[in-house]
């Protein structure tokens, strides 16, 4: 083959690939995952979560040389300076991968002004550092704060021999069952499937403590009670709408609420752990 018709088949290639990535861009979302090597600032590797308590530092830094740059407490502005530089530098310590992520230049632009009192370059080094601040996080703040923050349930157990997803599909069951049973005026059916569910749910409440350990949850708690024995009351003696409300209430209560927290934030962090699903992406 000539080398011209490779060049040019190679060209074609390159253009179909990225015709066909341009062409599903609306259904494809790329995240942009961060370095293994941050899993050691984190737990369980990690004491402390101490790439977060690194960033509160640097957030404090920034608004302490901001203040006394303006205020020229001189002293102060150099004790603060001299803190933020640690600790921005120490996020190339701690992932060396994102050296290429600091502004090295003006940082070192902002310890030259501070030595020499120049409030007015200064201020641009500091915003500088700034936009190299939002940059990274932009990329990888809310990814990170997914893997490595949001509760993970995939080691929760519960006191009986069932899977935790299994038990989940058993509590909505049990709600639909409730649901279906009002609607046909099955009054037997309704009762008994709510005290099975009230059953599930108690074992639910079992598992809080295994990750809230000082900070104790109750659940079910007063609220819920009293709306499982308002809805206990009314599939015995109310009418179809007061079932349906009070069934509702307890879904939100009982259900929506966590789900609102803890399985949005465990969805997305399984999401995240499992890499992209080439498959998919295939068929897109
Ligand atoms: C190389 C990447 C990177 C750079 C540069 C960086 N950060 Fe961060 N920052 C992160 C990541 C990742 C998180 C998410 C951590 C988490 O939520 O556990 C974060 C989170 C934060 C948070 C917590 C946000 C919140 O409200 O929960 C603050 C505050 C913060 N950074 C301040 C700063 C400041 C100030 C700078 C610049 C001086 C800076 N960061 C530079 C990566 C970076
Ligand atoms: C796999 C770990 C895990 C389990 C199990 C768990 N939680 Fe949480 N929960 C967390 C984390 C992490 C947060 C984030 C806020 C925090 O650090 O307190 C949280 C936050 C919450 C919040 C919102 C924040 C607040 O303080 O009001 C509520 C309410 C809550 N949990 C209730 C419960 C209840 C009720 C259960 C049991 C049915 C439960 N959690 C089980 C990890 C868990
Ligand atoms: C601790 C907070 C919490 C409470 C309270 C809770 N859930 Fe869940 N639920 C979760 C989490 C976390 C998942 C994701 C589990 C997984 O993917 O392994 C989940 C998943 C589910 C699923 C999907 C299961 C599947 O097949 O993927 C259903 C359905 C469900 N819950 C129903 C309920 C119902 C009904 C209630 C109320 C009676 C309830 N949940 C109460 C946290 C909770």
């Amino acid at each position: 083959m000539k080398w011209t018709h490779f060049i040019f088949l190679q060209c074609l290639l390159i253009a179909v690939v990225g015709a066909v990535v341009y062409i599903h861009n609306d259904e494809v979302n790329l995240h942009k995952i961060p370095p293994a090597s941050l899993a050691k600032w984190y737990k369980p590797e990690n004491k402390r979560q101490e790439w977060l308590h690194n960033m509160f530092k640097l957030r404090r830094e920034m608004q302490a040389v901001k203040l006394y740059s303006t205020s020229n407490e001189y002293e102060l502005l150099d004790k603060w300076t001299a803190q933020l530089s640690k600790h921005y530098l120490r996020i190339s310590e701690m992932v060396p991968e994102w050296n290429k992520k600091l502004d090295v230049e003006a940082l070192t632009r902002l310890q030259v002004s501070v030595k020499d009192r120049d409030q007015q370059s200064l201020s641009l080094a500091l915003d500088d550092l700034n936009t190299s601040c939002d940059s990274c996080h932009r990329d990888y703040r809310s990814t990170v704060a997914t893997i490595y923050r949001a509760p993970d349930f995939s080691t929760v157990k519960l006191s009986q021999p069932v899977k935790y997803k299994k038990h989940m599909k058993e509590l909505i069951r049990r709600v639909n069952q409730i649901k279906i049973a009002s609607e046909d005026g099955k009054q037997d059916v309704a009762l008994s499937s709510l005290s099975e569910l009230k059953h599930g749910i108690k074992l639910q409440g079992e598992t809080c403590v295994q990750c809230h350990k000082k900070d104790t949850r109750v659940y079910p708690d007063i609220k819920m009670i009293k709306t499982i024995e308002k809805l206990e009351q009314s599939l015995a003696t109310g009418t179809r709408k007061e079932q349906g409300r009070a069934l509702g209430t307890l879904a939100v209560q009982a259900c929506a609420r966590c789900h609102g927290t803890h399985r949005i934030a465990y969805d997305n962090k399984t999401v995240l752990a499992d890499g992209p699903n080439w498959r998919e992406l295939i068929k897109h």
